[in-house]
């Protein structure tokens, strides 16, 4: 009898088929198309483009492969190395931070900048505070050039950026103030607003349908204050000569769903949900199948756990802790990660966990041997696609490519 129900024993031969008998990452392209194919249509539906948030698909074939599925060329960055790299890798792309840069990276950016991408025409930087606006226009003064400007507003997260109410209004108002001042060197592109905590929060803390009518209320109050307050910057975005088209940017993959009736912005942002790693089990992406494993061998079985140590105690704690259940020693271990197959598997507290031969303890009857396979599914997308090397593209349970991710 399998360990594995068929998908997963499925995907297990075509490892060992391969001898990938080693820790490695899969994506399944059947699942990611179907999630693609998802937000796609919300986004048609929505009258809204995508902008694939590049840090939570860190790997230019699978951002090739996304991108051109899904047709966009809007990347999200979050990282100065990366963001060099996109530059590279993808000279048409239209890149907007999904985070402020220290000054001092956005200098790094333009000395390590190679090749066509032309950052006045495809690059908007998020701004946070009138004190950054500061340092970026003394950054543009230094070189000599003109700087998009992508303004972070607090829609409700409260991880900064303009802020709600009076205070918000006073400083947008000091914002486009600079901005005005110094048309040679800033550009005001449009606004980002994220708000996650819409479909993250308890219920206790509102429903998502009003928590967003608020977020998407704050929004369009800041859209209004720049039509009312700096008509000519708001027109000089709309006319977007030369410059970024104007980006209303919201969402991220927990409430892109949520956007198909509001119309301030004109963008949403996706990364992690393409991939849906369990941190994005959420009934707002109920629809998305989770399409990355982490696949790797058993490489001892015993039938009992047995902890170190000695005399009655660590025996006791042993048949109290492994009771009914065989003990896998597994190649590496302790990522971001939950064991999906075969069920039942879960670490062992007692033994604790290792990055080189965790445990995982299965129930009596998983017929697992040696050389046989665990999955497990990534917590999250970003950090966990940086730690296996190339990712292993899978298409009706075949490997068909091996796609290298991102350094730096
Ligand atoms: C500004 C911003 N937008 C969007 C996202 C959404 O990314 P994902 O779809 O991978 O959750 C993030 C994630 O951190 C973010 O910081």
């Amino acid at each position: 009898m399998s360990a594995h129900d068929a998908y997963f024993s499925q995907l297990q031969a075509a490892l060992q088929k391969e001898g990938m008998l080693r820790p490695s990452l899969i994506v399944d392209l059947d699942r990611l198309d179907h999630n693609i194919d998802q937000a796609v249509a919300i986004a048609r539906q929505a009258g809204k483009a995508l902008r694939l948030v590049e840090k939570s698909l860190p790997s230019f074939p699978l951002l090739d492969y996304i991108a051109r599925r899904a047709g966009t060329r809007r990347l999200m960055s979050f990282h100065q190395p990366f963001l060099n790299l996109d530059a590279q890798h993808w000279p048409d792309a239209d890149i907007l931070l999904g985070k402020p840069m220290p000054v001092a990276m956005a200098e790094l950016f333009y000395q390590a900048l190679q090749g066509e991408f032309d950052p006045q025409r495809q690059l908007q930087w998020l701004i946070d505070t009138p004190e950054r606006l500061q340092q970026y226009l003394a950054l543009a003064q230094r070189r000599g050039i003109r700087l998009n400007v992508n303004l972070e507003l607090d829609v409700g997260l409260h991880r900064g950026g303009i802020p709600e109410g009076e205070a918000g209004v006073l400083m947008l108002r000091e914002l486009l103030r600079v901005i005005a001042e110094h048309p040679q060197q800033l550009v005001f592109t449009g606004f980002m607003g994220y708000e996650p905590h819409v479909a993250m929060l308890p219920r206790l803390f509102g429903a998502p349908a009003r928590l967003l009518a608020g977020a998407m209320a704050t929004y369009q109050a800041r859209v209004d204050q720049v039509q009312r307050e700096a008509p000519e910057l708001w027109a000089q975005a709309l006319a977007a000569d030369g410059q970024p088209a104007l980006t209303l940017n919201t969402a991220g993959s927990p409430t892109y769903r949520l956007h198909d009736q509001e119309q301030v912005s004109n963008e949403l942002a996706i990364g992690s949900g393409l991939l849906k790693p369990t941190h994005f089990d959420l009934p707002s992406l109920a629809t998305h199948l989770p399409a990355l494993f982490i696949a790797t061998p058993v490489l001892k079985c015993v039938n009992t756990l047995n902890l170190p140590g000695i005399g009655w105690l660590p025996q006791v704690l042993s048949r109290l802790g492994g009771r009914g259940r065989r003990a896998l020693f597994i190649y590496g271990g302790n990522w971001l990660a939950e064991p999906v197959s075969p069920a039942g598997l879960a670490p062992s507290a007692m033994y604790g966990t290792s990055s080189n031969q965790q445990v995982l303890l299965a129930p009596d009857d998983v017929a697992l041997q040696v050389d046989d396979l665990v999955f497990m599914r990534p917590t999250q997308s970003e950090a966990v696609l940086l730690q296996f090397g190339d990712l292993l593209a899978v298409r009706g349970g075949e490997i068909v490519e091996r796609w290298p991710v991102f350094t730096g």
